[in-house]
């Protein structure tokens, strides 16, 4: 019985997919769809053709094909795993293109994907990729599918197949393990709850009437460009049959996001190379090293040792400012800043990038209007954001305004444009933490223990042997700040027994934090308060340029000066947000030094300043109560680790506000300066 119910499974699985070919193939249809291999399967099959004759919009499949049990085998059905193929189609059946498709798929089976074929995954991920939860894929190379009425109905430009294998746990056969919806996430677009019959499943999504989309400019075939904290522009400027020259262009639009020694990388699906670059160079130029590529298999005669990168994932690099003006390898505008990309509201010129590269393509692609970026982007930094890129899309080509002055311009031969958004880190995995401490408790509340990471990736250390990973950090003197975690046990464990507590056995580990920041609330007066901001470099590394943006909650809208950084109010989306840039000559943020003598504990580069509050627009903050502590910090454009506890306010230093004019303030704040000028160890 089981034998024969999985054997119309798999008739049905056929007859589907059959049918859903057949119905798009073929416009006079007589015999309700074709397939009809059974009688059985008759019944059920109609439903799904019906549904995609019924539909004016995009019609999307998914049919599970087979799988087979991999090693290890386990007598343990749900640990089980399977290695499965599926297909899925999109099929447009729309009068007008549908543009940029982009299919959801909801696994939920704890799928790990081997190979794609007619797709990529929309945010990038490499293969294998983990895809329990879904995923979105973006069709590759077919990224628009055409309408029947201009294709005259040409299934091969109507419809994407994506073909998909891969691994999956548990679900004991014969049941077939679907996933849990399939949907177009195209914006405008309405999903029903797909159709599941046995292995098949199947939805027609509508355009929503309802959907207000952008004026969209009819007389071109391309989608908008898209807003994002970070843009990267692939513009061919000139084709020839088997190579094509292009210039690549990253812009930093968000006023937080920030770039420094930047690499980026993409992935090259056609088997392309990058014959020369200017503006900017591959990290491993290996030209000679081609003729094992598959592009020597076709460019038999050819001499690759000018060649700049035969890899699949070159790493791309900016060139430092010197050569700037180099005729060979620079020389073109917005290029060679040592890769360094800042807030278009520190300096405009500074946030755009540009390089050039000659791509040499193989077989089929051999002419030139088969042109098809790169796909899988990805841009890193140091101590920056970490960004999170979508897929290429076509868009109108760019127009350069003429060089040489004259009105003319001219358009790119085609472009593309690479979306890419900050994404915020994930728990312990900040590349900088912050401390708080307040005038009203005299032990501050350190970074979160392995804030950064701990045992190994993210900059941590691998201590974990020593310290425990989940204790919670101990507190400490204000003194204790000042020098590296390493040498702070001693004084931890002293500061423990003054306060009567009991250390942890092993004790907590460091932050692993490369950068920290210590907010301490400094005074709370009738009028106004004030915080001291103290920002600790613990590595060999200069912070050029550096930035720092604080969110507060609502008593910014109190917020009255920085003294001794740049600050201004930020706007919309950064609500509530102040930007903190060093003035100028304190745009440096200096390494970590050795101490006086071999002794003394290594000193972190600091910078200070104290920010004040007036009370006039938000009497209600209650900074006694421990209101004082902003909601976000960021540095470099990082968002930073905040500690999950607040000093206590003790009862011994809740005495009512003195009452004090503004001016005393901006004296106790200047004092303070002054002292911190003369010895930053004042904390
Ligand atoms: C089977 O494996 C699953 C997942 O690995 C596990 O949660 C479950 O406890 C196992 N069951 C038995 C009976 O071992
Ligand atoms: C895949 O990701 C899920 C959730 O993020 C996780 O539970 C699972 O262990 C991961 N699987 C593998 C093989 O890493
Ligand atoms: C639409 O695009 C065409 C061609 O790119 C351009 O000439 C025209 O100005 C655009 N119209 C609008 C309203 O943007
Ligand atoms: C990036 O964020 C913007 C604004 O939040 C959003 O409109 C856009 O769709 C996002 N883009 C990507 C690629 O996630
Ligand atoms: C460029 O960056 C490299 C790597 O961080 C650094 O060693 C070098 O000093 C930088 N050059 C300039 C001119 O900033
Ligand atoms: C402070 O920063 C703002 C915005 O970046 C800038 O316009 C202004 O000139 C800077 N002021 C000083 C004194 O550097
Ligand atoms: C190049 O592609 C275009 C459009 O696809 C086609 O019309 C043309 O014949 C092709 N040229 C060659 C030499 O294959
Ligand atoms: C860029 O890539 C190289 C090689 O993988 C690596 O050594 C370097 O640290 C990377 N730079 C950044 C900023 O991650
Ligand atoms: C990290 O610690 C583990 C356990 O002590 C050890 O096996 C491993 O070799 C260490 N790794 C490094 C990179 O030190
Ligand atoms: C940010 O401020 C703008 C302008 O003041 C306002 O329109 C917007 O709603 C605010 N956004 C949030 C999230 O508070
Ligand atoms: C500080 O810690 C480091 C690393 O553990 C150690 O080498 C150094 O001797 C310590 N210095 C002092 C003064 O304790």
């Amino acid at each position: 019985m089981p034998l024969r119910r999985r054997w119309a499974a798999l008739l049905l699985g056929v007859a589907v997919v059959l049918a859903v070919a057949a119905a798009g193939a073929r416009a006079q249809d007589y015999n309700n769809g074709g397939g009809g291999d059974g009688e059985d399967e008759e019944e059920e099959e109609k439903p799904s053709f019906k549904a995609q004759e019924a539909c004016n919009g995009a019609f999307l499949t998914y049919t599970f094909t087979e799988r087979e049990k991999e090693y290890p085998r386990t007598k343990n059905a749900t640990a089980q795993a399977f290695a499965f193929k599926a297909t899925a189609t999109v099929l447009n059946t729309m009068t007008e293109d549908l543009k940029a498709w982009q299919m959801f798929v909801g696994f939920q089976h704890k799928e790990i994907l081997v190979t794609v074929g007619g797709a990529v995954l929309l945010d990038g991920t490499d293969l294998p990729a983990n895809v329990s939860g879904g995923v979105t894929f973006a069709g590759y190379p077919m990224a628009n599918l055409l309408n029947s009425i201009e294709t005259a109905g040409d299934l091969t430009q109507i419809q994407a197949q994506i073909d998909i294998t891969g691994t999956q746990f548990g679900v004991k056969p014969p049941t077939a393990p679907m996933p849990r919806t399939i949907k177009l996430s195209n914006p405008g677009f309405r999903c029903p709850k797909p159709t599941h019959k046995q292995s098949v499943m199947y939805v027609c999504c509508v355009k929503d009437p309802k959907f207000k989309a952008k004026k969209v400019n009819t007389t071109t075939r391309y989608l908008p460009r898209q807003k994002a904290d970070l843009t990267i522009a692939y513009d061919v400027l000139q084709a020839f049959g088997n190579n094509y020259m292009v210039q690549v262009t990253i812009d930093n639009w968000s006023p937080i996001g920030r770039l420094d020694n930047w690499n980026l990388t993409w992935e090259w699906k056609r088997g392309e190379f990058i014959y020369k670059m200017r503006g900017a160079y591959t990290l491993n130029k290996e030209g000679p090293a081609c003729v094992y590529s598959p592009a020597a298999g076709y460019y038999k005669d050819f001499d690759f040792t000018p060649a700049y990168s035969c890899e699949k994932r070159p790493i791309v690099v900016d060139l430092p400012p010197e050569r700037e003006k180099d005729k060979d390898v620079g020389n073109i505008p917005f290029c060679c800043k040592n890769g360094t990309l800042l807030p278009p509201t520190m300096d405009e010129s500074k946030s755009r990038a540009v390089f050039q590269m000659q791509v040499f393509k193989l077989p089929p692609d051999l002419n030139r209007t088969a042109l098809y970026p790169p796909q899988n982007w990805k841009i890193i930094g140091k101590l920056n954001p970490q960004y999170a890129c979508r897929q290429p899309v076509r868009v109108s080509p760019v127009v350069f305004p003429d060089q040489t002055g004259l009105m003319s311009s001219t358009p790119a031969v085609a472009s593309w444009q690479v979306a890419c958004n900050i994404t915020r880190p994930k728990r312990r995995a900040a590349k900088c933490c912050v401390s708080f401490s307040a005038y009203y408790d005299d032990s501050v509340v350190p970074c979160n223990t392995c804030a950064c990471g701990c045992g190994g990736g993210g900059g941590g250390g691998n201590d974990t042997a020593t310290c425990d990973a989940d204790a919670r950090a101990t507190p400490l003197p204000p003194e204790a700040l000042l020098i590296p975690f390493d040498n702070r046990t001693a004084k931890a464990r002293a500061w423990a027994k003054i306060k009567h507590r009991r250390v942890p056995n092993p004790m907590p580990c460091g932050d692993n934090c490369g950068l920290s920041v210590n907010w301490h609330i400094m005074n709370n007066y009738k009028s106004g308060w004030a915080a001291r901001i103290t920002i600790f470099n613990w590595q060999d590394y200069t912070f050029k340029d550096w930035f720092a943006a604080v969110t507060m909650r609502d008593h910014y809208s109190g917020y009255e000066n920085v003294y001794s950084f740049n600050g201004t109010k930020m706007g919309a989306p950064f609500n509530n947000s102040i930007f903190m840039q060093g003035l100028p000559g304190l745009t440096y943020l200096e390494p970590i030094t050795d101490g006086r003598t071999p002794e003394d504990p290594r000193v972190p580069g600091k910078q200070q300043s104290v920010i004040s509050f007036s009370r006039k627009d938000a009497p209600n903050v209650n900074i006694a109560k421990g209101e004082g502590f902003p909601k976000r910090l960021y540095f470099d454009g990082e968002e930073c680790a905040l500690p999950d506890t607040i000093p206590k306010p003790s009862s011994a230093h809740r005495r009512a506000a003195a009452a004090a004019s503004l001016g005393q303030i901006v004296m106790a704040v200047v004092l303070v300066m002054v002292v911190a000028v003369v010895d930053s160890l004042c904390l």
